[in-house]
């Protein structure tokens, strides 16, 4: 693959979502490449209808393997469709969540095994990796209470669940972070936007190294 593929991972409400959309148009100028965000679904219409079956609110029977094969089978679809087309043309892709979501989520959250859930996915995904994580550490009670106070819409079904299960979240993350230390860079998110997008930044920048464009 001749592109760099970039994940952002992090409990809900660690500000994923917000953090890329605010440095997106700052970090576009450093680099030759085009940089492309993306998320799962990521605009794959197959990876929608999956994670419309995930998320639906009358889907409460879903067993927990169920839900973590279709969230594998759903981001295979945005992988073949989005992000290797992408990377074989030489862009930086950055995913707001991959893999170490559905081992943090299913595995630690749901309690079907982090070992388990990363076999399955490197099937899934053929074993594309990403070069560079940067994980956005919350604590559970944190990132619950920015839902809460932002959340406009209906909470769908994972919403319900309750602070356990994302301090079991958080501490697969934590685990995942210790363990892949090449590959994972932990960011103190509970610090304002501007300094979370700032160590973004920075970190983006010492992993391009000599190809940052000043
Ligand atoms: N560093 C921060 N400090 C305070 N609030 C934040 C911060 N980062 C994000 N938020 C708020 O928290 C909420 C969740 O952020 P979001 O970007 O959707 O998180 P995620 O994508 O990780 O779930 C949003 O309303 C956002 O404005
Ligand atoms: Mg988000």
């Amino acid at each position: 693959m001749a592109g760099t593929f970039i994940t952002f991972e992090g409990p809900d409400g660690a500000g994923k979502t917000s953090v890329l959309t605010a440095l997106m148009p700052e970090l576009a100028p450093h680099l030759a490449q085009a940089v492309r965000l993306t998320r799962e679904p990521g605009g794959a219409a197959i990876s929608e209808q999956i994670r419309q079956v995930i998320l639906d609110p009358q889907n409460g029977a879903m067993d927990a393997r169920t839900e973590a094969l279709l969230y594998a089978a759903s981001r295979r679809q945005h992988l073949a469709e989005v992000i290797q087309p992408a990377l074989a043309r030489g862009e930086v892709v950055i995913c707001d969540r991959f893999v170490d979501s559905s081992v943090a989520y299913q595995g630690a959250g749901r309690g079907i095994g982090e070992e388990a859930v990363l076999a399955m996915n490197q099937f899934a995904t053929a074993g594309l990796t990403p070069a560079l994580t940067l994980y956005l550490d919350v604590p559970s009670a944190v990132g619950l209470a920015r839902i809460q106070a932002h959340r406009t819409g209906q909470y769908d079904r994972l919403d319900q669940e309750q602070l356990a299960f994302h301090e079991r979240v958080r501490a697969a993350y934590l685990r995942l972070a210790q363990a892949h230390p090449d590959r994972i860079v932990t960011i103190d998110a509970t610090q304002s936007m501007t300094t979370v997008v700032a160590a973004c930044l920075a970190q983006l920048h010492r992993f391009f190294g000599s190809t940052w464009q000043a």
